[in-house]
């Protein structure tokens, strides 16, 4: 299947995996690149620059195809070393970025200066239209049913992809939502070139996290994630447990008040506390409304073959036969 998304980005099939806090390690991102999609390494997981060159080494001696890493621009006052951490992607010799959270445009001349191509990732219209207009090569649409950042418009891909579509000149993906085949043909009739995903991708074998993660995605259903830090407009989509129970009680009392240290001890490095130990309960993580339609924990490559020969079979079967006259 070719697309404008494939052919940026030198891969076979139309399929990211976004990053994603302490999943997005080598070991996913070349399961995924070497599947035929694009892999992502998610570069503040990594502490500093220097770790994260290492990550690039340690994922270019699991595969030879392409693969991006993902620079998530936070709003905070102390800010990553991100200098850093762009040199160590242009040294690494990645040719693809995906960047999210606050506007790319001040780092986009160094990294189009090094050949790589920058994809966004954005929640809005307005912010896609930014996006190209300040020369980022893609975007990738985040619909409201995202796992992680949905932004504050809370706008879903039934709407935001045809919308978008409307508005752009270059090519998107589809984030949020998306599963299997189903999803990826109705993300092209929507206008996409492609999708991206970030839930399924980690009830997969490769996918470096805790088993009880994976359990845990394969046990919930559509209705068991809950929306946090709406009164801090840093929405979050995550997975229900007893720390988002207490986290959304505490913005229920302290309503417009609350402030980020009142949740301090529910949001703040949790990430390896769930990913790697397991602790189901230690606090918010990020997690999709897809986890409804994930029912098993195959291969990324099992998953990726199976997504496209179920997007061809429903293009060239059911959906043509609506057009057999
Ligand atoms: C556990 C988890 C961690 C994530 N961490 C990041 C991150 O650090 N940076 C980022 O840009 N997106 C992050 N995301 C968002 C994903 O890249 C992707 O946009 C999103 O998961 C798509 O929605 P889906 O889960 O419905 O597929 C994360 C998502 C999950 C589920």
């Amino acid at each position: 299947m070719k697309t404008r998304i494939t052919e940026l980005f030198g891969i076979e099939h139309p399929i990211i995996q976004g990053g994603m806090h302490f999943v997005g390690f080598a070991e996913l991102a070349a399961a995924v690149s070497n599947a035929g999609g694009l892999g992502i390494v998610t570069g503040l997981t990594q502490k500093t620059p220097e770790l994260l060159a290492q990550e690039i080494r340690r994922c270019r001696e699991l595969t030879d195809k392409p693969f991006g890493v993902n620079l998530t621009f936070l709003p905070t006052v102390s800010s990553p070393d991100y200098p850093g951490y762009i040199r160590a992607i242009i040294d690494g010799g990645v040719k693809a970025v995906e960047t999210a959270g606050n506007n790319p445009q001040k780092w986009l001349p160094m990294l189009h200066e090094a050949g790589i191509k920058v994809i966004h990732k954005c929640t809005s219209v307005r912010h896609s239209l930014k996006a190209q207009s300040i020369g980022c090569d893609a975007v990738s649409v985040d619909g409201f049913e995202c796992g992680g950042h949905p932004g504050e418009d809370d706008v879903p891909n039934f709407i935001l992809l045809p919308r978008a579509a409307e508005e752009l000149d270059i090519p998107f993906v589809a984030s949020g939502g998306m599963a299997d085949g189903r999803s990826l043909v109705a993300a092209l009739a929507l206008g996409a070139e492609g999708m991206n995903m970030g839930t399924r991708f980690i009830a997969t074998r490769e996918a470096p996290v805790h088993e009880n993660v994976k359990q845990a995605i394969v046990a919930a259903s559509e209705l068991d994630t809950r929306l946090v830090m709406r009164p801090l407009r840093n929405t979050e989509r995550v997975m229900r447990n007893a720390a988002v129970d207490r986290l959304i009680e505490k913005e229920k009392q302290l309503g417009v008040s609350i402030r980020f240290e009142d949740i301090i001890d529910e949001v703040a490095g949790v990430y390896p506390k769930i990913m790697q130990q397991g602790t189901m309960d230690a606090g918010a993580w990020s997690c999709g409304m897809v986890a409804g339609l994930i029912h098993d924990i195959p291969s990324v490559k099992e998953l990726i073959d199976r997504i496209m020969a179920e997007a061809h079979e429903i293009i060239t079967g059911r959906l043509a036969r609506f057009n057999a006259g």
